[in-house]
């Protein structure tokens, strides 16, 4: 192999749209990094990185509100716990961000992801109420729906009325605002009560509205939730208490074994 098709080869390993680094020059997208500084919000480079493109103001602000909207659920939230926890081990605050984030799974965290591919499924088949029932038919809980404690998800009201607004103006089109209320509907219905929509669920109107791709909804709730992780690993480690575990050492977990009462 000739020195040049090494050097093609090398660095077509590494191909990449995302970013030109070179010596004296970083481009992001396209855009000369000292263009973006000063002028480009966080939320514009989330889009920008992500998508190639910047987004439309009102595009920008509907993710900005979803982003927002995810950031916190105090410690009683298993991501902030643990983040919180490890804090206390030793770790530094990069480990404890990321075991926060590592807990992010199919069950935490991930129904965002899972309502987009609900959403995305209703807009192509055109019909709700066989969607759901065949996800139903799987799982009885439909991700983006009900939540543990909150009659009503305060977040809800907030974002689904900016993507009323955002549909009205025409900066999206509405189809998976509409397949979430009917969700929500035909859930009411065969419940007999409200199963609202939760924060998973109006967020992943969002980001379906604005096209993102479902897996997408989790990176972006990742990026969102990272925030709170590290304010809260940050405040824990402040307190400086060390070796905290999940409960008070005053109080000791039910023994199953051998002599249980
Ligand atoms: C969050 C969750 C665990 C809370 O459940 P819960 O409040 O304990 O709900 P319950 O198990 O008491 O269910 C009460 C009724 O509402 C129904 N219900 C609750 N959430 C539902 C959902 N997401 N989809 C369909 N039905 C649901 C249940 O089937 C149940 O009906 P039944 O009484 O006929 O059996 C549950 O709603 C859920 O798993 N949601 C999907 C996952 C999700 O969105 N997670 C993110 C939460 S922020």
């Amino acid at each position: 192999m000739t020195a040049d098709r090494t050097r093609d080869e090398v660095a077509g390993w590494w191909a990449t749209a995302v970013s030109r680094i070179e010596p004296g020059v970083i481009e992001l997208r396209g855009h000369p990094v000292q263009d973006l500084i000063g002028t480009t919000g966080l939320t514009d480079m989330i889009w920008l990185m992500l998508r190639g493109d910047l987004p439309a103001p009102r595009e920008s602000a509907l993710l900005e509100a979803a982003l927002v909207a995810g950031v916190d659920h105090g410690p009683q939230a298993p991501s902030i716990a643990i983040a919180r926890m490890a804090a206390t081990c030793g770790v530094g605050l990069n480990n404890a961000v990321a075991t926060g984030v590592n807990v992010l799974g199919d069950v935490h965290g991930g129904a965002g992801e899972q309502c987009v591919a609900l959403l995305d499924e209703i807009c192509d088949t055109g019909d709700a109420a066989a969607t759901v029932a065949r996800w139903r038919a799987r799982s009885p809980y439909l991700p983006g729906f009900g939540h543990r404690f909150h009659p009503v998800d305060p977040r809800r009201a907030p974002l689904l009325a900016l993507v009323d607004d955002a549909v009205r103006d025409g900066v999206v089109a509405g189809r998976h605002l509409a397949a979430a209320r009917a969700i929500e509907e035909l859930l009411n219905a065969r419940a007999g009560r409200h199963v609202p929509m939760n924060i998973d669920g109006a967020t992943a109107v969002i980001y379906a509205e604005l096209g993102f791709a479902a897996p997408l909804a989790r990176g972006l709730f990742v990026l969102s939730r990272s925030v709170g992780i590290l304010a809260h690993a940050w405040e824990e480690t402040q307190q400086g208490r060390r070796i905290k575990g999940p409960i008070p050492p005053s109080i000791l977990p039910a023994h199953l074994g051998p002599g249980a009462g």
